[in-house]
């Protein structure tokens, strides 16, 4: 084996570990396809609300008989309210919109 191969050898390792940590580091915020608003809503909502939006559990209102408009869902989903936590920093500005369309889609709206 002569050296000038296992500087090449060396190379191509330390280009091939740079290759996978900037790949890493550079890794965006996962948007793969649509949200599933209604996963999402069981997943962060159901245990005050219920998968129907109707359970009213710790003071929780009924969501199907909300008349809020969107825009005021949007903003007591992302600061909270009373009971309600705030959602800011858990939830990506795009799944608190499909969020607060699941909301008015539970109100018949
Ligand atoms: C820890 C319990 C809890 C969780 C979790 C929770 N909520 Fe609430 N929610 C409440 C309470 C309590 C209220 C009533 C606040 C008030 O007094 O106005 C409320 C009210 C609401 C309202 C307003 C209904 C109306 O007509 O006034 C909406 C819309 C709502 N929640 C949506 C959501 C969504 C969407 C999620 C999930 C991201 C969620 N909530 C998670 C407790 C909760």
């Amino acid at each position: 084996m002569n050296k000038k191969f296992i500087y090449v050898l060396l190379y191509s390792l330390v280009a091939f570990v740079f290759s996978l940590c900037f790949e890493a580091c550079s890794e965006q915020p996962k948007t793969e396809g649509p949200i599933d608003a209604q996963a999402l809503f069981i997943k962060r909502c159901a245990t005050c609300h219920g998968s129907e939006g109707n359970l009213q559990l710790s003071g929780a209102k009924n969501i199907t008989v909300s008349q809020l408009s969107a825009e005021e869902i949007k903003n007591q989903i992302t600061h909270g309210k009373a009971g309600m936590p705030p959602f800011e920093s858990m939830l990506t500005v795009q799944e608190i919109d499909a969020l607060t369309a699941y909301c008015m889609k539970l109100s018949g709206r």
